[in-house]
């Protein structure tokens, strides 16, 4: 399994209050809850699993900023640039084909935190990610086989 989505562990990173948060592959909605609590204005959950998604719903029906869609066409427009903060626990073929996709949606800044990372390919795949030369890498993480990286964009 790996690790619980990182929103929780990357306190120190965490930008600004009142920022805009993307969740991809929210699951029960983790991360959004702990995003909300630290003090996101916005907070978007994504899940392709129908069943995810009214889940995490029902997770955090108590706190109002956040939304949970199925989809990306579901999700309003303002979600989608100027993100402060993107995490994606999904898997690494995903993760991979979806690099320009999460890498654009950020700020100046902003911070991209990758998990579900087996450490085999961690090299390669952090290098994938650094090559188009919009991003940092401030920090990784590892919890057994599982590896999460933190990057930032320029
Ligand atoms: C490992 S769980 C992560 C759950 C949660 N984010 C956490 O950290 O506890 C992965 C979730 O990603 C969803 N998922 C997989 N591929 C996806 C994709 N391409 N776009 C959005 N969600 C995806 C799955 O349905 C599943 O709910």
């Amino acid at each position: 399994m790996p690790p619980q989505n990182s929103v929780d562990s990357s306190r120190e990173e965490f930008p600004e209050e009142r920022n805009s948060v993307l969740d991809v592959g929210t699951g029960s909605g983790h991360s959004i809850d702990c995003a909300a609590r630290l003090g996101a204005g916005e907070v978007l959950g994504l899940d392709i699993d129908a069943e995810a998604v009214r889940n995490a719903r029902e997770n955090v029906e108590r706190n109002n900023v956040s939304e949970v869609v199925r989809s990306e066409k579901e999700g309003s427009g303002r979600f989608w640039k100027g993100l402060s903060l993107v995490v994606a626990n999904i898997d690494f073929k995903n993760l991979r084909r979806m690099r320009w996709s999460l890498t654009r949606r950020l700020k100046s800044k902003g911070i991209l935190i990758l998990s579900g990372i087996l450490r085999e390919v961690e090299e390669k795949f952090s290098r994938y990610y650094l090559d188009h030369g919009l991003l940092n890498s401030i920090r990784t993480d590892q919890e057994e086989e599982w590896v999460c990286l933190t990057l930032k964009r320029k």
